[in-house]
């Protein structure tokens, strides 16, 4: 469904990105690992995009040109501090039309799935931070995009947070499948979450390996036990751990 094609970005003489060649199916959840400044911003942006690619291709092939192409959730929240959860969650159905009532209908029917009901007139800084997450969560899925790109969503989350909106998350992507690119730091929110690890290398980010995660689904948080899992998080953090120490070196 997309693919990535010798696909490189320099920013006024820093090459930053690439070259990068990626093929990903529809329906699936792909993580992106790497070192920091490796990159896997840029190539969610240039995804988006938001950004344009030095060299390289990237096409998209779509299953519904009358739907949103694609979503976004960052780090920090992302969402208007001056619209109700509400009003947020219904923005992209606003910009595509939607009838005003059909769209409160749905946006209340995410904000439900996510665990947000009852804050529907709440103001995003009366909320805490997972609820301001679930709410982007929602606004994502609402729109019924056919790519999510999600850059490290649950990294400004405390490790208890994280875990719950891990959960939600994996809940509501093995019932709603969508193609996910999802940029993170924590290679174990990689393995529960994805079905397939792509690891870049340090600046200029390449792929550096591409390792499919074989755990059947729905799952759960208890595949951290299996022996499977501490054995693949090591494979992930030794391909990573040269390119983090030369970065940081
Ligand atoms: N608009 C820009 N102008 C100049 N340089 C940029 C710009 N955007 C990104 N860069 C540089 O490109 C490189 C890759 O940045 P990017 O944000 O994609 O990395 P990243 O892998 O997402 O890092 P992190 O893990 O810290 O989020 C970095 O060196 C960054 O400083
Ligand atoms: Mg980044």
């Amino acid at each position: 469904m997309i693919k990535v094609q010798g696909i490189e970005r320099v920013f006024t003489g820093v090459h930053a990105l690439g070259p990068i060649d990626l093929a990903i199916e529809r329906g699936q959840f792909v993580a992106i690992v790497g070192p920091s400044g490796c990159g896997k911003s840029t190539l969610l942006r240039i995804a988006a995009g938001l950004l344009a690619p030095s060299a390289g291709e990237l096409t998209i092939e779509r299953a519904d040109p009358a739907t949103p192409l694609c979503s976004m959730v960052f780090q920090d929240y992302g969402i208007f501090p001056w619209k109700t959860v509400r009003a947020n969650v219904r923005f992209p159905l606003d910009l595509a039309g939607i009838p005003r009532r059909r769209g409160d209908v749905l946006a209340r029917e995410w904000l439900e799935r996510v665990g947000v009901a009852g804050f529907e007139d709440a103001y995003p800084a009366t909320l805490s931070g997972g609820m301001r997450q679930r709410t982007a969560l929602a606004r994502a899925f609402v729109a019924n995009p056919e790519i999510l790109l999600m850059d490290e969503p649950f990294a400004a989350l405390d490790a208890q947070l994280r875990l719950v909106l891990q959960s939600e998350l994996l809940r509501v992507w093995e019932a709603h499948r969508r193609t996910v690119l999802f940029v993170t730091h924590a290679i174990d929110e990689a393995l529960l979450l994805a079905d397939r690890i792509v690891v870049m290398s340090a600046r200029p980010g390449r792929v550096l390996a591409d390792i499919s995660v074989p755990f059947p689904r729905p799952r759960h948080r208890e595949i951290r036990a299996d022996p499977g899992f501490g054995v693949l998080e090591e494979r992930v953090w030794n391909l990573l751990k040269g390119e983090v120490e030369e970065h940081a070196a």
